[in-house]
This record gives structure tokens, sequence and C-alpha cells, in this order.
């Protein structure tokens, strides 16, 4: 469904969805890589389990959440790519760090 603009340049960046090998280019955002290479699904409802996609990709609508390096809540659309990045995607609530 999406595809890249035909731009020359754009150095690859590895890394991963779900321990799935994946690749996006220098100068994405998490939520862009993931789209691009045909993720459409970042996230679960908290209610009803519903797959969820980044939709406004400014950091409006938080369709975007994902896990990233164990860190639950982050918003995809907001936080650079880096080689590397262990992304997962965030059920329901997703991961969060309790207070004790
Ligand atoms: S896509 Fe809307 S906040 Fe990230």
């Amino acid at each position: 469904m999406y595809q890249r603009l035909p731009e020359p340049g754009g150095m690859p960046i590895p890394f991963t969805l779900d321990g799935r090998r994946l690749e996006g280019r220098a100068g994405d955002t998490v939520a862009a890589a993931l789209l691009a290479a045909g993720v459409e699904t970042c996230r679960t409802s908290a209610v009803g389990g519903a797959p969820r996609a980044p939709y406004c990709m400014m950091g409006v609508c938080f369709e975007c959440l994902v896990t990233i390096d164990g860190v639950g809540n982050r918003q995809g659309c907001l936080v650079p790519l880096q080689a590397g990045m262990a992304v997962e995607t965030q059920l329901g609530h997703g991961k969060r760090e309790l207070a004790r």
C-alpha cells in the first residue's frame, strides 16, 4: 500500500521487528520504515485488540505506539530509526515500568 518516492540515496539502516530483520533508510522514522517495509500493524488496541497503524505521522494520534529496545509506548513517528533497533509490535497497553 505504501511506496517510497523514487529518490536516490538514503543509506540502508538494518533493524528488527519482532525479531524479523528489516531495513529502513537513513532519515526514516521508525513508523516510516515500518510502513515502507509493508508493515501495517504496529500495535493492537488496549480494549478490543484491534490492529492499528500509524496515521498522522506527526505525533498527534498515538496510533504508532511500539516498543523500542524494550521501552514501550514510544511514538514510532517521532523516533529516528537507528541501526540495530529492536522494535516490537505493541500489544494492548504494552510494556510499562511499574512503580514499586
Ligand atoms: S502516527 Fe500519529 S502519533 Fe505517530
